[in-house]
């Protein structure tokens, strides 16, 4: 039977890590991010919310969920990372060295100048409906390349926001191979969250516009009397998330920043091998990637967020899907007093580790290592929302992806 696996990673480097991560978000970058999305209409920052009847039965200071499934009405964080990027984009093909606000982008002159582009991108859903929202906004097209296998929902929400999707016939990787392809025999602007060599700027970008979430989060733990995390949980697919997270707290705490979880599909762990193999660069995953994570299914490490995670993550997991399908339960149905909480596979798998890590005996060990206990404050990033209503309700309602009996938690645990 499938089990979590976990390992500490023995290629911290305090110094090198705080190097890359000051490359990958410098210091005066978060607040320029936050001042661009600020603009943007609608935007809003999305609640931080407390789990306090689970952190008691965990027996940990604290649960913080900074709950992404709330962004721009488009159900996950990815959207503040591709509309960074084409901001930047913009800028740099206008030759403005300042900020352009909101009303500046979409103005006529702006229109005029940059002329009539097509941003194309190549995604399992999330990043895809945040390029295609940000390009409808700058009323430009877009084209979005899905892996097969990708929910009709799915698609269909890209399409809502009038981009064009195609089906590639591979994986998320392949789709990533096949848009580098078109995108220049056809001359589109291609807006990824992974890099290749090349191509780095543009994924730095997406990689900076995550950083508002973290901004958010940090200032709202301040605002309830919470100094900072002492853990952040953070679910991987190319691990472009994970490590904007990394460098945004490297950079504001420097070795007090909390400890790093990276969790990652058992599926599409690569990441975690890239790490258990030890050699210091990132391994391709072999496999299918079939996942229930579709946002986590990716067989390739961003080589950007792998430098940062490599020198400054503690800690890697590689989960099967049922620890996600309990972390989405969990969710949905709270302990009473904590509040309900829409969690996709993506964005639930990081509270069904915690509860596992916290609960099962094989586990103390982790448990051990990380330090968890009364004094931990736990911040966790629900990615995602309801982003494939389908399978959330065979998970939710129906129970698909049960623990297997033999691996069930203790109820009595806490
Ligand atoms: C909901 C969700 N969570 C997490 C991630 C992981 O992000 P990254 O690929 O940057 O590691 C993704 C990526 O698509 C996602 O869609």
């Amino acid at each position: 039977m499938e089990r979590l696996n976990w390992l500490v990673n023995r290629g911290v480097d305090e110094e090198r890590c705080g190097n890359e991560a000051v490359a990958m978000v410098p210091p005066d970058v978060p607040a320029k991010v936050r001042r661009f999305h600020k603009q943007i209409p609608g935007f809003r920052a999305t609640p931080l919310k407390s789990l306090r009847r689970l952190a008691d039965m965990f027996d940990v200071g604290g649960i913080w969920v900074k709950d992404e499934s709330q962004r721009c009405e488009l159900t996950s964080f990815k959207v503040l990372g591709g509309s960074y990027a084409i901001y930047q984009l913009l800028k740099r093909r206008l030759g403005e060295a300042g900020e352009l606000s909101f009303a500046e982008l979409t103005s006529p002159r702006v229109r005029e100048e940059v002329g009539s582009l097509t941003f194309a991108a190549a995604t399992d859903g999330n990043h895809g409906r945040g390029v295609a929202w940000a390009a409808s906004k700058l009323e430009q097209q877009a084209v979005i390349y899905v892996p097969r296998g990708t929910s009709p929902a799915r698609m269909g929400a890209i399409r809502s926001h009038g981009a064009e999707v195609h089906v590639v016939d591979g994986t998320y990787d392949d789709a990533v191979e096949q848009i580098q392809h078109d995108a220049e025999d056809r001359g589109w602007v291609v807006v990824s969250d992974t890099a290749w060599e090349g191509y780095e700027d543009i994924p730095r970008w997406v990689m900076q516009g995550y950083s508002t979430m973290f901004a958010e989060a940090q200032e709202q733990l301040v605002g309830v009397g919470v100094p900072q995390p002492s853990h952040v949980f953070l679910q991987a697919g190319v691990g472009s998330l994970a490590a904007s997270a990394v460098a945004f707290y490297r950079c504001l705490l420097g070795k007090h920043a909390p400890q790093f979880v990276v969790v990652e599909p058992s599926k599409a762990a690569c990441l975690f091998e890239s790490v258990r193999i030890g050699e210091g660069k990132p391994y391709k995953f072999a496999g299918a990637l079939d996942t229930i994570m579709a946002g986590l299914s990716c067989g390739r490490p961003n080589p950007l967020a792998w430098r940062v995670l490599r020198d400054c993550a503690q800690f890697f997991v590689a989960c099967p899907d049922y620890v996600a399908a309990r972390g989405m339960r969990m969710y949905a149905v709270p302990l009473e007093g904590d509040p309900f909480i829409v969690s996709g596979e993506s964005g639930a798998v990081t509270l069904g580790v915690l509860s596992f890590v916290m609960q099962r005996p094989e586990l103390a060990p982790l448990r051990e290592r990380l330090g968890l206990g009364k004094e931990s404050e736990v911040l966790l990033i629900n990615s995602e929302g309801n982003t494939d209503p389908d399978h959330f309700r065979q998970v939710v309602w129906e129970g698909a992806h049960a623990v297997p009996p033999g691996v069930t938690v203790s109820a009595a645990s806490g």
